[in-house]
């Protein structure tokens, strides 16, 4: 027996909050902490944002939940929204991002099959990808400590590595549906996909008859510095997942997709009882409110920059600890000279508050609200974390 009720499947950090405020987390004992964790990139817009908090509670005062069955303005409201903000024609809304990547390969896979093709089904994936943890995504992310134990891994998803576009040109066959990639890896430890990758990508796409599936749950909304991460390289899918960012701390996500690449998406072929509620719907819309308000994008655009200037001086002092900044906008990542746990941990204990990603890298993945006070007082907490794991390293060193 544990000492909990819950599955054991998280280790969590000895530390609960009581609320929240902008960038702030505060413990039942007014512990203030710095989030530049943002809920894994989830608060957009920090905690207890105004409109978010008015957008959530009218809602709430009128309506919560209404099947898909019904018409659902809000939905039909927002999904206009994405469409005219994108690529997109079309838009289908779920609970999650491993949802939203579900109904990512479904629409990729039914695409291939009324057009005669149900033996393309398969899909190119990258090295250090994360899509989620349902069954399908975890074959679509193809590693092995979230595969182990859970039987046989989904058909129908080849891996190569990363920004290895040879290799994935090497991969497709006459059963390829599709190639899957996020635009700036997440999990995988901050890594942008270069434009020039993403381009032949695209090529590869159009010569075999292939769609291109970004993940943007983690990069999308904003956390670029432009509203997808995908923008920045002028190269659009066909289809696309996100969510987290685009619910502000509410569950939700969505696929979007060109009207060609959702032909297959017909009715009764798909769906969802959650996705799309007018909850769900009334914080999307609101965090698109904000996000696409004039200067909005531009100010995060300024502020990463100014964080990662400030990160860069923080390495260049302490290059025991921090090896290099890699990243793009507010989506930062410090790759660790030493192992990433132990800085994420000397960062906490500065009361601010970061996540450790593959390749040994710190995320910092603050609020796209983050003021520049708050940049400056992140930036002085890392040079205090890092001055003591540098001294600590320096004095084991002497002895
Ligand atoms: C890039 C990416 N895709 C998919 C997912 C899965 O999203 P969710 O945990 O909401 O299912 C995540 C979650 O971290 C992610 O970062």
């Amino acid at each position: 027996m544990s000492g909990s009720a819950l599955f054991e499947t998280f280790t969590r950090a000895p530390l609960a909050f009581d609320h929240g405020e902008g960038t702030w987390l505060i413990t039942d004992k007014g512990e203030r902490y710095l989030d530049f964790a943002g809920g894994i990139a989830v608060n957009s817009l920090g905690h207890s944002h105004p409109h978010l908090v008015a957008a959530l509670t009218e809602q709430a005062a009128k309506l919560w939940h209404i099947s898909n069955l019904y018409e659902i303005p809000q939905q039909r409201r927002l999904g206009e929204r994405l469409v005219d903000a994108t690529f997109a024609d079309k838009v289908f809304f779920t609970n999650s991002g491993a949802e939203a990547l579900e109904c990512a390969i479904k629409t990729a896979r039914r695409y291939h099959f009324v057009k005669g093709h149900p033996e393309r089904f398969r899909i190119i994936t990258f090295e250090g990808a994360f899509h989620g943890r349902t069954l399908a995504t975890i074959a679509a992310g193809g590693q092995y400590k979230y595969l182990e134990g859970f039987g046989p891994k989904v058909e129908g998803f080849d891996q190569v590595g990363f920004d290895d576009i040879d290799a994935a040109e090497k991969a497709i066959t006459s059963e390829t549906a599709a190639i899957l990639i996020e635009p700036v890896q997440g999990e995988g430890g901050i890594r942008p996909v270069p434009t020039q990758s993403l381009k032949r990508l695209r090529q590869l796409c159009e010569q075999h008859d292939l769609l291109l599936i970004y993940d943007e749950v983690q990069c999308g909304i904003g956390r670029t510095g432009k509203l997808f991460a995908h923008e920045w390289s002028g190269v659009t899918p066909d289809i696309m997942a996100i969510a987290k960012g685009i619910g502000g701390g509410f569950p939700m996500g969505a696929c979007l997709a060109t009207d060609e690449a959702a032909v297959g998406m017909t009715a009764g072929v798909h769906g969802t009882t959650f996705g799309g509620n007018p909850l769900a719907m009334a914080v999307g819309n609101a965090v698109l409110d904000v996000v696409l308000e004039d200067g909005f994008l531009e100010d995060v655009q300024r502020k990463a920059l100014l964080l990662k200037q400030g990160l860069a001086g923080v390495a260049d002092e302490f290059p025991d600890v921090i090896e290099d900044i890699r990243g793009t906008g507010l989506m930062l990542g410090l790759k660790c000279a030493m192992p990433n746990t132990k800085v994420n941990t000397a960062l906490r204990d500065q009361h601010l508050l970061t996540v450790p990603a593959g390749d040994n890298v710190i995320r910092l993945l603050p609020p796209l609200t983050v003021t520049d006070a708050e940049i400056h007082e992140a930036l002085d907490r890392i040079r205090t974390g890092a001055r003591g794991l540098a001294d600590a390293i320096a004095a084991a060193a002497a002895k």
